[in-house]
């Protein structure tokens, strides 16, 4: 089909058209206008595979998809640390949208992991927003490459799911910028996503779909993003102010009621129709861009997916511990398997991302491929309590044998879209399963499956080994097999800390927060952040991840330009194994006129060796990776001085470590009135100035080695007020005129 010409279009459209067409058709398509010839297209969820409904509609995952792949969710894939992985993911995605004609796919999700009881966290990638924004770029590139629209969500802070739809997410600008919205900037200046999905909560008050700033200020003028704004499905609050803020489509279809106030304002004289133009571009650019890979007749290659699928699968669990190399499990010994996941995997979480899957393989399988193993359920699922037959009969499957493999992990009904986890801990007869197993066999291995941490502290010291293994899409347990039996060298990385205690939590006391608040208290402190600046010992750190192989950190080097350097060192595999390493590095700026977290992830690099392989890696840190969010300047700066390098394989195993010297930029805070004696003072020109003005007792008390601190910390003006201070009020003012430039 040809391209729509837009301009045309737009002088031939009704008022009534150009409402209609800012609203859904139904649950997941755009509207058509068939009088000139503007056809309607299918949206669809996302993000780790396709959710397309043939039936009944609903985005809360309760009527059956067409079958499709279901690839790890973000908790999964985030731990590969692997942008090309994820691209070739992207791609996959892309092309079974394309076998199902749809345009557009919703996701991904790349809010930040706040809070660990938050129960979406399955759909977002991590606790730190260069790594979100480094996955979700790789994401976004690979579907968005097969000629299909990705949807980036929930624009912005939707951080959990109590109150999602109402709650005011109050945070500080400096933390919005450096937490909360980074990941979403980079996904936008790096990859362009068709379209931007902004979330159902209020922002310091305003809901994000209303919200001028936000929608347009930040995301178009700023950092130029080119697309479409559509809600959440049901996060329009007014139709009108949210076309005045930027949100072009409202989804699902509002049954005709937003396309009514649309024009009602418009013809009231309260809504520019040069807003609603603007916003029918941006529809009418998005089916343009859709169009073309529409073509009916595509298909896909579903067994080639599986085997991505897997490959995925295995990239993404994390090996927590490996005491005495109990894994991979030796060949020829006996195995017992005990855990009903091992037989019945959770390999996605609940709600709008839940997907029909085209097959489903189990660990139990894969095991019994390779070995001899004796199975023992040991629990049911959702039971709240013990069953006293499972559990004796799955210590008597322990017992006889080498080594047992417990499949631990959070039941479904614990993680969902719509609601959060109560507590951060397995099931207490899951824990009490796992003593009764370690009393009689020492070589416990646990395998775990949970959408967010749990709590490992309690219990870890009776497992040699735990693999994390997160949720793991439809190839999950043969993935699972393979790395157990050493067929797969495990690689993954933790993208989100595991904290020894549910109560060292940064956000404790500010959620789920209160009478429709929240209210960030610990800033710019979220995960290892927080971890860090309070020196708490952590179960596993951030970027942690064990291999059956070894690597060494040697030669660092940072080429260190105005404000810029690029990292090089050398990683070699010292194991007997081929494998994969991520290389992480971390900022840190020692001393700052602003808080500074300790250190903060600003690059890393994922590098495959075969056993006694070397290589140089080298990675390039910009401007941003050195810069805080003024909050008085209101801009990103760059502070000159000292900053560390630190080159590691977490964020608490560093081994290499450099300083290099930057320059800044300039920092002058405008004076005003009420700035204090002591900012006046500093002030290049206007400090020479109040030093001329400065005579008799005030000067002494200004310069009182004793007092003169606590005099010099009044604002000019007051002091300019106090009897006989030699600048009256006028001058200060007249000061203030000449020297804020
Ligand atoms: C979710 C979105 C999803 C949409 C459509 C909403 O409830 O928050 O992530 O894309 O439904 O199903």
């Amino acid at each position: 089909m040809a391209a729509l010409d837009i301009p045309a279009l737009l002088g031939s459209l009704t008022l009534e058209e150009k409402a209609a067409l800012l609203d859904g058709a139904d649950f997941w398509r755009t509207q058509a206008i068939e009088r000139l010839g503007i056809p309607s297209v299918m949206v669809t969820d996302g993000p780790h595979g396709l959710r397309k409904q043939a039936g009944e509609a609903d985005h809360a995952g309760l009527h059956e998809s067409v079958p499709a792949t279901c690839f790890p969710p973000a908790a999964g894939l985030a731990s590969t640390w692997n942008p090309q992985l994820l691209e070739r993911i992207g791609a996959a995605l892309g092309r079974e949208c394309r076998a199902e004609e749809v345009a557009v796919l919703l996701g991904p999700g790349i809010n930040m992991k706040r809070w660990p009881l938050c129960g979406r966290n399955f759909e977002y990638f991590s606790e730190d927003p260069y790594l979100a924004g480094e996955l979700g770029a790789a994401l976004v590139r690979g579907i968005q490459g097969e000629g299909v629209g990705t949807s980036l969500k929930h624009f912005a802070a939707n951080n959990q799911e109590t109150d999602r739809m109402t709650v005011s997410a109050d945070i500080d600008e400096r933390t919005l910028r450096e937490i909360y919205l980074p990941a979403f900037e980079r996904v936008v200046t790096g990859a362009q996503p068709w379209t931007v999905m902004c979330s159902y909560n209020r922002i310091n008050g305003t809901y994000a779909s209303e919200d001028r700033w936000l929608l347009t200020e930040v995301l178009r003028d700023e950092w130029g993003f080119q697309g479409l704004v559509v809600s959440d499905w049901g996060a329009v609050n007014r139709r009108d102010a949210a076309v005045a803020a930027g949100l072009d489509l409202e989804m699902p279809s509002s049954g005709g009621s937003g396309t009514q106030i649309v024009l009602d304002a418009v013809r009231g004289g309260t809504l520019a129709e040069k807003d609603v133009d603007l916003a029918v571009t941006r529809v009418l650019e998005l089916l343009n861009r859709a169009l073309p890979a529409l073509a009916p007749g595509q298909s896909f290659d579903a067994d080639a997916h599986h085997a991505l699928a897997r490959e995925a699968a295995a990239a993404s669990a994390v090996l927590l511990k490996n005491e005495g190399d109990i894994l991979p499990l030796a060949a020829g010994g006996s195995v017992a398997v005990i855990g009903e996941f091992a037989r019945t995997p959770r390999f996605q979480g609940a709600g709008s991302s839940q997907v029909n899957p085209t097959k489903v393989d189990t660990a139990l399988d894969g095991l019994r491929e390779a070995m001899t193993v004796t199975f023992a359920p040991g629990f049911d699922i959702e039971s709240t309590q013990g069953d006293a037959a499972l559990v004796k009969e799955a210590v008597a499957a322990a017992r006889q044998a080498d080594v047992a493999v417990l499949f631990l992990g959070l039941p479904p009904s614990y993680e969902s879209e719509g609601y959060d986890r109560d507590h951060m801990d397995l099931p207490q007869h899951q824990v009490d399963l796992l003593h009764a197993v370690a009393d009689v066999n020492a070589n416990v291995v646990v395998v775990l499956s949970n959408g967010s941490v749990v709590t490992v502290a309690p219990w870890q010291q009776r497992a040699k080994a735990i693999l994390e293994g997160w949720l793991l899409g439809q190839a999950g347990g043969a993935a699972t097999a393979d790395l157990l039996l050493g067929r797969t060298n495990p690689a993954g990385k933790l993208a989100e800390t595991i904290p020894v205690r549910y109560e060292d939590n940064p956000a404790i006391g500010n959620f789920p927060g209160e009478h429709g608040h929240v209210r960030y208290g610990e800033g710019l402190l979220i995960g290892y952040r927080w971890y860090d600046a309070h020196r708490l010992d952590v179960a596993y750190p951030f970027g942690h991840g064990l291999s059956y192989t070894s690597f060494s950190y040697a030669d660092l080097e940072v080429a260190a330009g105005e404000q810029s350097a690029t990292v090089s060192l050398t990683v070699t595999n010292t194991g007997s194994r081929s494998g994969t390493e991520v290389v992480q590095v971390y900022v840190s700026d020692p001393h700052a006129i602003v808080f500074r977290p300790e250190q903060e992830l600003r690059g890393f690099a994922t590098v495959s060796l075969e056993p006694g392989g070397s290589t140089r890696v080298s990675i390039e840190l910009n401007r941003r990776a050195f810069a805080f969010w003024h909050p008085a300047l209101r801009r990103w700066s760059v502070e000159g001085g000292e900053f560390a390098i630190r080159a590691g394989a977490s964020s608490r195993d560093i081994r290499l470590q450099e300083t290099i010297t930057l320059a800044g930029d300039d920092l002058v805070v405008p004076l005003t009135a009420d700035s204090t004696a002591e900012a006046w003072l500093a002030h290049p020109a206007a400090g020479a100035w109040l030093k001329d003005q400065l005579k008799g007792p005030f000067h002494d008390m200004l310069f009182d080695p004793r007092n003169g601190q606590m005099m010099r910390a009044i604002p000019l003006v007051r002091l300019s007020r106090f009897p006989g201070f030699p600048v009256g009020e006028s001058q200060v003012a007249d000061a203030v005129a000449r020297y804020a430039a």
